[in-house]
């Protein structure tokens, strides 16, 4: 191969290589950095008297309920990002590990891309009552 055939090459490689790339779990880090942690604080323990709610060893909760992990892809935080279906897929399953931990079982059934395009397609309209409707379901025995 020429010299500018292989460097032309190498550009291409590297021009795909990004988007694979920011698929993976220290790209989630950086994406809740600074998309997220503004609000959510660095270990998602928010600011609940401000009404940020506290995602450490909660957020995992919603995972029970099928509105529920569709709620976490629906919140105005997840949807409005420039961040795209997978690397939103990504940085929730990233943030349900990391800051949910112990309300997030071992065995959940992660987010893919299409699982968040589907839920981004649908998005309820009144997304502080869906929290509390589904608070009140979590919370019955
Ligand atoms: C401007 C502040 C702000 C930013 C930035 C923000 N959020 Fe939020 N987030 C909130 C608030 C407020 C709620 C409570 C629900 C509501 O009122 O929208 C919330 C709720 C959530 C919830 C559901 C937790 C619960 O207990 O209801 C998730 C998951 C979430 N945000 C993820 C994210 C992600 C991921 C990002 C970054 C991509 C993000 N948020 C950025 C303010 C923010």
């Amino acid at each position: 191969m020429s010299g500018f055939r292989s460097f032309m090459l190498g550009l291409f490689v590297l021009g795909a290589l990004p988007a694979v790339a920011m698929a993976a779990p220290e790209n989630a880090k950086r994406n809740f950095r600074l998309y997220c942690m503004g609000c959510h604080q660095a270990d998602g323990s928010g600011s609940p008297a401000n009404g940020i709610p506290a995602m450490r060893d909660e957020v995992g909760h919603f995972l029970r309920l099928p509105e529920g992990r569709a709620y976490l892809s629906q919140v105005p935080g997840t949807l409005n990002t420039p961040l795209n279906d997978a690397e939103t897929a990504e940085l929730l399953n990233w943030l349900l590990v990391n800051l949910g931990r112990s309300s997030t079982p071992p065995d959940f059934q992660r987010y893919t891309a299409e699982d968040v395009k589907a839920y981004r397609a649908s998005v309820p309209e009144d997304i502080p009552g869906l929290r509390v409707r589904l608070l009140e379901k979590l919370a019955q025995p």
